[in-house]
């Protein structure tokens, strides 16, 4: 199978890219590097053994998509090419809307014009709103489009129009995967997440003050209806996602008359920050100092995946723990303080 996966460079995709050519697959990677480093695809590489096509474009940009279709037979694409900032997307909205929901229908125009049907695209947990705690875990038929930021309205409105297209040309292949909360790196250290400046997510802002790169963690509230009372989440670690889709595109592959799938992807295991940090703790064995602050706009107090039905369907799931996950973003912040940038 030959895979075009779009956005293959930024820290989903290229773990990924990885999974997919260690599966034998072939890959093309279409990126317009807005958030990752063409270094991610030469590790990729060179842990493999294997080549990728890297095309620099935009998913925006029809010429350029045309000239990829019309290269080497594309069999699937895997849809991760978007923006992801909550916060800056309240800013800017129409620069999310544009990304992530014109680049997805620029996306559709050429698979259709090339004849290609089958699509996997990167959705989130964040489709669920702020979940009643009636509904935790969450099932995928848990209410969702009660959204809170353009970025999460963005996902809703691609999940509904690849509903819609499906509804009308049901030979169509999609699978809409709802990513929880993706942490940890490929074990070897060599790719991992790379936020460019002050990280927005819990897990690449721990592992840069174990390293003393900030002096402390901002824990953002304690007094949340939690065990410990700071917020909880569904962490999974990044290789897992990465053999989900794997396993996802073998389903898709064995379902030739259309599929119309929407699976939640995460452990189905709750943890919370103060669990994050004394995990990280222990697996680098460095101190995590930390104050406790106000609690963040826009912050749900919890919530976690039911993952049976990927289970179920794909013969997949989650098998990396949180120790793990802290053990995997260590070796990699350790290995590279400075990200990418520092050879
Ligand atoms: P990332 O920013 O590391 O990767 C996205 C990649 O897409 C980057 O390489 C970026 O350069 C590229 N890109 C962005 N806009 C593009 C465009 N218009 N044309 C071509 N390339 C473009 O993000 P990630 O964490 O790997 O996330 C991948 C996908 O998964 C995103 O769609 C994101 O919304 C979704 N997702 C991420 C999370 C998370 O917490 N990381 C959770 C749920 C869903
Ligand atoms: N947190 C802190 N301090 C920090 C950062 C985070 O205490 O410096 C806490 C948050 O309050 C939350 C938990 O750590 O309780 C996780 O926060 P993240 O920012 O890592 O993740 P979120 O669950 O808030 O957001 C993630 C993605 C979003 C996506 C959302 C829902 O980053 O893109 O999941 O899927 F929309």
């Amino acid at each position: 199978m030959h895979v075009l996966v779009t956005g293959g460079a930024g820290y989903i995709g290229s773990h990924t890219c990885l999974s997919l050519l260690e599966s034998g697959m072939d890959v093309t990677v279409i990126d317009n590097f807005c958030n990752s480093s063409p270094e991610a695809l030469q590790r990729v590489q060179s842990l493999t053994g294997r080549s990728i096509r890297v095309i620099e474009a935009d998913v925006r940009d029809a010429e350029a998509l045309e000239t990829v279709f019309s290269g080497p037979r594309i069999d699937a694409v895997i849809h991760f090419a978007g923006l992801k900032a909550v916060g800056e997307s309240v800013a800017k909205p129409m620069l999310y809307y544009d990304n992530n929901v014109a680049g997805t229908f620029t996306l559709l125009q050429a698979m259709q014009r090339a004849n290609v049907s089958t699509l996997v695209f990167s959705s989130s947990a964040t489709v669920y709103g702020d979940p009643a705690p009636e509904h935790l875990p969450l099932k995928e038929t848990a209410p969702c489009g009660i959204t809170h930021s353009p970025y999460a309205t963005s996902k809703w409105t691609v999940e509904r129009c690849l509903a819609d297209l499906h509804a009308a040309q049901p030979e169509w292949r999609i699978a809409r995967l709802r990513y929880f909360n993706p942490v940890g790196a490929h074990s070897s250290g060599r790719i991992g997440e790379n936020p460019s400046g002050t990280p927005n997510n819990l897990m690449p802002f721990v592992s840069q003050v174990a390293c003393g790169a900030r002096p402390k963690l901002s824990i953002f509230g304690d007094d949340y209806p939690t065990h410990d009372g700071t917020g909880v989440r569904d962490y999974i670690h990044v290789m897992d996602l990465a053999e989900g889709h794997v396993a996802t595109l073998k389903y898709l592959a064995s379902h030739p008359q259309g599929e119309l799938l929407t699976l939640n992807l995460g452990t189905g295991q709750g943890c919370s920050v103060l669990d994050v940090v004394k995990t990280f703790e222990t697996a680098s064995g460095r101190p995590v100092p930390y104050e406790i602050v106000p609690r963040r706009p826009g912050d749900v107090p919890a919530y976690y995946a039911d993952p049976s039905q990927a289970q179920k369907l794909l013969h997949w799931r989650a098998t990396r723990s949180l120790r793990d996950m802290c053990a995997d973003t260590w070796r990699w912040q350790a290995a590279n303080p400075q990200g990418y940038d520092h050879r």
